[in-house]
């Protein structure tokens, strides 16, 4: 089957826009927070709602897809075939409940494990990134141009907190490489950076759905995403994650694969 990416994009844009209206209604009420595998690993009302609507439209309008989705109203997959939509209905979740602000909704859809198309919505700012292979990246409705290729020493680099305080695979000495280092605490946010040319790089240890959308759309850009041996995503696993512009990529793996 052969996904008319430009008639996904109409769709998915307008699931985003109806799961912002309807997180903007929800966020004016008492939030339920609970905790997952750690304090620091939230779920929220909003989250499990969103999951279950984006399912549910997912579901309508492909139902011969499969979904990966977070909150665990989807399936779990165990293989790429056929079409894959992996969903974060809210992405930065501890910054939606600590700062109602700085937090994503993402889509990602492969089809036998290839990009098609990602999406992400900044909600608070009402805007979308979306691209894939056939989809030159956009914001909203302007289309972004490719990603300049920058040296490290000549960026911004997205880090994960943990693996830049304890310098894990010289993470820290990366970012001291770089123009400096960015936590925001949203994988979503991190490649919409990326995507805009704010950032050069980020590197983070991610879940397949934190991963999929926007490496959808940023590798379109000219930008090189692999685990830090060099190897392709494993949409199948979680792992660390290298995404970067290609002489910052080299450079960052050189620096990661270092004694
Ligand atoms: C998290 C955020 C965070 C990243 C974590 C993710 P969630 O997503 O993207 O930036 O460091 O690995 O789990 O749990 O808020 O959807
Ligand atoms: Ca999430
Ligand atoms: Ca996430």
């Amino acid at each position: 089957m052969t996904v008319d990416v430009y008639a996904l994009h109409a769709q998915v844009s307008a699931w985003l826009r109806a799961s912002r209206k309807n997180i903007l209604k929800l966020m004016a009420e008492p939030l339920y927070v609970a905790t997952k595998s750690n304090r620091n690993d939230l779920v929220t009302n909003v989250d499990k709602q969103n999951q279950v609507f984006l399912t549910n439209q997912i579901k309508a309008a492909y139902p011969e897809a499969h979904i990966e989705g977070e909150e665990g109203t989807a399936d779990k997959i165990d293989r790429l075939d056929g079409l894959v939509f992996f969903v974060d209905p809210i992405d930065g979740t501890m910054n939606f409940v600590k700062q109602q602000a700085h937090f994503a909704v993402m889509i990602g859809v492969y089809q036998d494990g290839k990009p098609v198309y990602g999406a992400l919505m900044n909600v608070m700012r009402n805007e979308i990134i979306a691209g894939g292979p056939a989809l030159p990246a956009r914001l909203n409705d302007a289309l972004l141009p490719a990603v300049p290729d920058l040296d490290l020493a000549d960026g911004l680099l997205g880090v994960n907190g943990p693996m830049h305080a304890k310098n894990r695979l010289h993470v820290g000495d990366i970012a001291m490489a770089s123009s400096g280092a960015r936590m925001s605490g949203s994988a979503g946010m991190e490649f919409m950076e990326i995507a805009l040319g704010h950032q050069i790089g980020y590197i983070s240890y991610l879940k397949p759905w934190d991963v999929a959308p926007g490496m959808a759309i940023v590798s379109g850009m000219g930008v090189v995403v692999t685990r830090p041996d060099g190897q392709a995503i494993d949409l199948l696993q979680p792992g660390l994650v290298v995404a970067a512009t290609p002489k910052a990529h080299a450079e960052i793996l050189k620096q990661m694969q270092a004694d």
